[in-house]
C-alpha cells in the first residue's frame, strides 16, 4: 500500500471503536477526533426485523475504510445512514461532528452535497451520454457556467479513462466502464466522503484490479474519506486502511488493514478465507 497509508496510521492510531460504552451525544460532546463520521448505537429495523442492531463505528477522515459482511446484513442500509437518506431508529450518525438529524431539512441537504456515492451499478441514466451524467450534479446543484462544468467534467472522465466515452449512452458501454463513469460522476463535486456500495460486483478479477487501483489513485489525488463495501478480499487488500466486519447488525472487527490481514479473530479469517466453517452461518 502506499506510504499515505501508513502516515495516515500513525496520525490516527486506531482504537478499536466498539470498545466501551458509547451512547448518542458522545460524538458532539468529544469533537470529531480525526472522525468523519462517527456512527453510534446504530439502530434500525424494517418491520419486525432489526437490521442493525447497536453498531459502533467511527470512519478515520482521510482514509479508506473497507466495510466486510455477509450479505444481507446491513451493510447498504449503514451506508443510507451515513448519507442521510435513512433516519435511525435509534442512535445517530454525526458528519463532521453534527448529528445529521438535528439539523434542519437544509442543512441535511446541504450535508449530503458533501459526500458522493457511487451505487452497485453506477445507477446512470440511461437516457444521458456519460458527458451528461458526469455532469448532472453540477448542473443541478452549482451556478456553474458551462464552460466550468465542460472543464470538470472532462478533467474527471479522463482521470477515468473515459475521454472517448463521453457521447456513448450507458447501455453501449461494459460494466467497468459504467462504474468509472459512475466514479467521475461521484467525484465531480469535490466530495469530503465517497461511499463505495461493492464497486466491484460483477466485474472480473482483471477488471476489479484496475478499479481498485483508480480508487486508490483518486484517493491520493483527491484525498477524502473512503467507505468501500465489498465481499472481495482484493479488493480489501489492494483499497483499505483499516478494515471493519459487519455481522448481526454491529461491528464484530475493525483494525488497520496489515493487522486484518493477520488477524486470528474468527470472523476475519472466516470472511477473508471464504471459509464455509466458523462464526459467520447462513440465518
Ligand atoms: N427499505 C427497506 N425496507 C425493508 N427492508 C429493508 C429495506 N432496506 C433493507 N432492508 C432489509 O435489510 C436487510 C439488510 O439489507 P442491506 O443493507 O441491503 O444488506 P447488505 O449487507 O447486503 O447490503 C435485508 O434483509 C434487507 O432486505
Ligand atoms: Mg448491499
Amino acid at each position: 500500500m502506499p506510504d499515505a497509508v501508513s502516515s495516515v496510521g500513525e496520525a490516527y492510531p486506531a482504537v478499536p471503536p466498539d470498545a466501551g460504552e458509547r451512547s448518542p451525544g458522545d460524538g458532539v460532546a468529544t469533537g470529531t477526533n480525526g472522525h468523519a463520521v462517527e456512527v453510534i448505537d446504530l439502530h434500525k429495523s424494517f418491520g419486525s426485523f432489526d437490521v442493525l442492531r447497536g453498531l459502533n463505528i467511527d470512519f478515520v477522515d482521510n482514509a479508506v475504510t473497507t466495510i466486510l459482511g455477509p450479505s444481507g446484513t446491513g451493510k447498504s442500509v449503514l451506508l443510507k445512514h451515513m448519507v442521510g437518506l435513512l433516519e435511525p431508529d435509534r442512535g445517530e450518525v454525526n458528519v463532521f461532528g453534527n448529528n445529521i438529524w438535528s439539523l434542519s431539512e437544509n442543512e441535511r441537504s446541504d450535508m449530503r452535497k458533501r459526500f458522493g456515492v457511487l451505487f452497485q451499478d453506477g445507477a446512470l441514466f440511461g437516457s444521458m451520454d456519460i458527458f451528461d451524467n458526469v455532469a448532472f450534479p453540477l448542473r443541478k446543484n452549482t451556478e456553474m457556467r458551462e464552460s466550468e462544468i465542460r472543464e470538470i467534467v472532462t478533467n474527471r472522465l479522463a482521470e477515468v479513462g473515459l475521454s472517448g466515452a463521453a457521447t456513448k449512452r450507458p447501455n453501449e458501454i461494459s460494466g467497468g466502464m459504467k462504474k468509472r463513469a459512475g466514479f467521475a460522476r461521484a467525484l465531480v463535486m469535490r466530495p469530503d466522503i465517497l461511499l463505495f456500495d461493492e464497486p466491484d460486483s460483477g466485474l472480473d478479477p482483471v477488471r476489479t484490479s484496475l478499479l481498485c487501483d483508480l480508487i486508490v489513485e483518486m484517493h491520493r489525488e483527491h484525498r477524502g474519506t473512503y467507505v468501500v463495501v465489498t465481499h472481495d478480499i482484493n479488493t480489501t487488500r489492494r483499497v483499505s486502511d483499516y478494515v471493519g466486519v459487519l455481522w448481526q447488525g454491529r461491528l464484530v472487527y475493525y483494525g488497520p488493514m496489515e493487522e486484518a490481514m493477520a488477524s486470528e479473530d474468527p470472523f476475519v479469517r472466516q470472511f477473508l478465507s471464504g471459509d464455509s466453517v466458523g462464526p459467520l452461518g447462513m440465518e
